[in-house]
């Protein structure tokens, strides 16, 4: 098997701050569990998805100016991290324009020394990811799509584009999820009410995507993101990876 076999899975929003990089990290530690999974931050002009599973510093690169990947533990299995934030020094701004970017997502997928078995790779992106997804489909011609949103208006709407720019560029969208929907007070554990799960459905039933399901705002996720993904969110990220396993059925048996 080679990396062009591997399954790309996009993590979208079409909105910043909504939750893409805590549920790329849920999903692939479900994923992890189930076969050799490997996460790929493919936001290269914010690129932080390794400061929320504690990897930070310079990647090794071997003579040949090849990057190898970081191990992350999730899922009970090591998973294999890449990311420009490991190439790019903190507290610099990136400001390559787009055909640069295209060409470093590109050195990121194909140069990094990914394992061979790889079974999936999770794409976590940018807000409005037309480069990415553009620089990540020449790689891996199979990429499937999850959108995350909250259940305020500005979140649906961004959501709602980036469906409809995901039906565009022929990527399947295998469902749609919420967070920060409903909360617990951390001193007391008493029900706040906080967002609302109904606009989320609605907008699934409208678009004609499945929705899984949500994640409930609470300071853990923010304080323990990798503990509290594989802690509060089984049944959530167990939904996600069934339907990335249906959907590669399909593949395999074309
Ligand atoms: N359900 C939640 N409860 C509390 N905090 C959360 C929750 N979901 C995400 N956060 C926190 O909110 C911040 C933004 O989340 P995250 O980085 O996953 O969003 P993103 O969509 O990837 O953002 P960006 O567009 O900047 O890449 C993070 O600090 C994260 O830990
Ligand atoms: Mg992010």
């Amino acid at each position: 098997m080679s990396l062009a076999d591997a399954l790309g899975i996009l993590v979208t929003s079409g909105k910043g701050g909504v939750g893409k990089s805590l549920f790329s990290i849920g999903l692939a530690a479900e994923l992890a569990r189930r076969g050799p999974v490997g996460l790929l931050d493919l936001d290269t002009r914010s690129p932080n998805l390794h400061y929320l599973l504690g990897l930070s510093g310079d990647v090794e690169i071997d003579a040949g100016g090849r990057p190898y990947t970081k191990p992350a533990a999730l899922g009970g299995r090591s998973v294999p991290v890449m990311s420009s934030g490991f190439l790019a020094e903190d507290g610099v701004p990136i400001t390559m324009p787009g055909e640069e970017i295209r060409s470093a997502i590109a050195g990121e997928i194909v140069s990094a020394h990914w394992p061979a078995d790889l079974r999936w790779l999770v794409l976590d992106v940018d807000p409005a990811p037309g480069d990415s997804i553009a620089a990540a489909r020449r790689w891996l011609p199979r990429l499937a799509a999850f959108v995350v949103t909250a259940s305020d208006v500005s979140s649906l709407q961004d959501c709602h584009r980036m469906v409809n720019a995901l039906r565009e560029e022929g990527v399947a969208t295998l469902g749609m999820v919420g967070n920060m929907i409903g909360a617990l007070c951390p001193n007391c554990g008493e029900a706040i009410a906080y967002g609302a799960e109904e606009p989320v459905r609605g907008l699934a039933a409208r678009t004609g995507v499945p929705y899984l399901g949500h994640l409930p705002w609470h300071p853990v996720f923010r304080e323990r993101p990798v503990w509290a993904v594989q802690n509060h969110g089984s049944e959530l990220f167990g939904e996600m990876a069934d339907r990335v396993e249906e959907w590669e059925g399909k593949w395999r048996a074309r």
